[in-house]
């Protein structure tokens, strides 16, 4: 089976009509499109060549952040009120694959990673597909876009994992950055035309912001504390550490890969959340179907590893994932050999049926890592 061709037929043949990604066909529960798993899967796709598939997923983006701009006026309004932002304010993390809100039904949709994380896909989509037409069509949605991650950066919520909304998270916030610079970038290229909106300035608040906030014991937190009895916003230093937290490096760049916080933070994820010879896990008190090894993170240590010229280690994480795929070649979101809460497993299993599989993000993760072993050859 060549995992890397199935790979691009799974995201390909799952991309419905609208442009929109599935997270994952075989799983009810799934069946929307998540910004954050659709910005790396349309990477997966321009860094395979498959330029019109991600081109068409930007323009669902687009035509969504569209659809619900007006909301971005009233949350303004809520919070010159000191009110908190709410269904009618907020931009969802999910969407039905026409690109309509999927109604309320409990599950949290405050979530703002997304947000940056598009902003930074399509600058990447722009620059490896050497086509930059689509920025004409995009420039409104582009600043909606940047005025929503403006009001919303500082406020608690949802993680990248849909958990714990009464917090910040540095993996959040370096979407934020991340999908700044991507903006500023094409803008002092010449290829984006907005107004003055104070990115750069916005940029270093946010890093200052990681900085202040983020760190303790010399490493990156999974999580920042809100302000509250008088405290300002202080790092969570009790939460261990996440895998998500490799964002700030890749692809996000808040912070260069050697960087010392950043250095000691990715070996904290080798020693405590990577299974020697195995995948690895999104955090150690992770309870989702009893908490097992997650394919797509595997890939994300890999795609470091590449990146930092270690590549008998992404080789190792590259391998375990072919290892992980079903007889049909399909990658599940993870797997359940050495789980963190065996005990946890049955619920979710009983709640929402088995591991969701195919899930696109894990094949995205796959595509990207031997896409950049492939880079890092030459
Ligand atoms: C994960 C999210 C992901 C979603 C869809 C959730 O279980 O925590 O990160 O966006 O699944 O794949």
């Amino acid at each position: 089976m060549d995992l890397l061709a199935h790979s691009r037929e799974v995201i390909l043949k799952y991309q419905h009509k609208s442009g929109a990604y599935i997270a994952c066909p075989n799983f009810p529960t799934y069946h929307f499109c998540w910004l954050r798993d659709g910005s790396f899967i349309a990477y997966a796709m321009d860094r395979s060549g498959n330029f019109e598939s991600s081109d068409r997923f930007y323009r669902w983006v687009a035509m969504v952040v569209e659809r619900y701009a007006g909301k971005v006026a009233v949350l303004a309004e809520q919070l010159r009120n000191n009110e908190k932002p709410d269904g009618s304010s907020i931009l969802n993390t999910r969407f039905t694959l026409d690109g309509f809100e999927e109604g309320d039904n409990g599950w949290g949709n405050f979530q703002v990673d997304g947000y940056g994380s598009w902003l930074w896909g399509l600058a990447e989509h722009v620059k490896l597909s050497g086509n930059a037409s689509i920025l004409v069509d995009l420039a409104k949605p582009i600043q909606t876009t940047i005025e929503y991650l403006k009001l919303v950066w500082k406020l608690p919520n949802y993680d990248c994992w849909e958990e714990h909304p009464e917090y910040l998270h540095p993996y959040s916030l370096a979407t934020t950055y991340g999908g700044l610079a991507a903006i500023l970038d094409l803008q002092t290229s010449g290829l984006l035309n907005l107004p003055e909106m104070g990115i750069s300035a916005l940029m270093d608040e946010v890093k200052q912001f990681l900085l202040q906030n983020a760190v303790a014991k010399n490493k990156f937190t999974k999580h920042i504390l809100p302000p509250n009895a008088g405290l300002g916003y202080t790092p969570d230093a009790t939460s261990g550490v996440d895998a998500s937290l490799l964002g700030l490096a890749i692809p996000y760049k808040v912070f260069p890969l050697d960087d010392a916080l950043m250095r000691a933070t990715i070996e904290s994820i080798e020693t405590d959340l990577w299974l020697k010879g195995g995948g690895v896990y999104r955090y150690k008190a992770d309870v989702y179907y009893g908490g097992g090894e997650w394919v797509l993170l595997t890939g994300w240590l890999g795609w470091y590893y590449a990146l930092a010229g270690q590549s008998a280690k992404a080789q190792q994480c590259k391998q375990w994932m072919e290892a992980q795929a079903d007889k049909n070649g399909d990658l599940p979101e993870q797997v359940s050999q050495h789980l963190l809460a065996p005990a946890r497993q049955d619920y979710w299993i009983k709640e929402w049926g088995p591991v969701a599989t195919p899930l696109l993000w894990s094949h995205a993760m796959y595509i990207i890592l031997a896409s950049e072993l492939e880079t890092s050859k030459h």
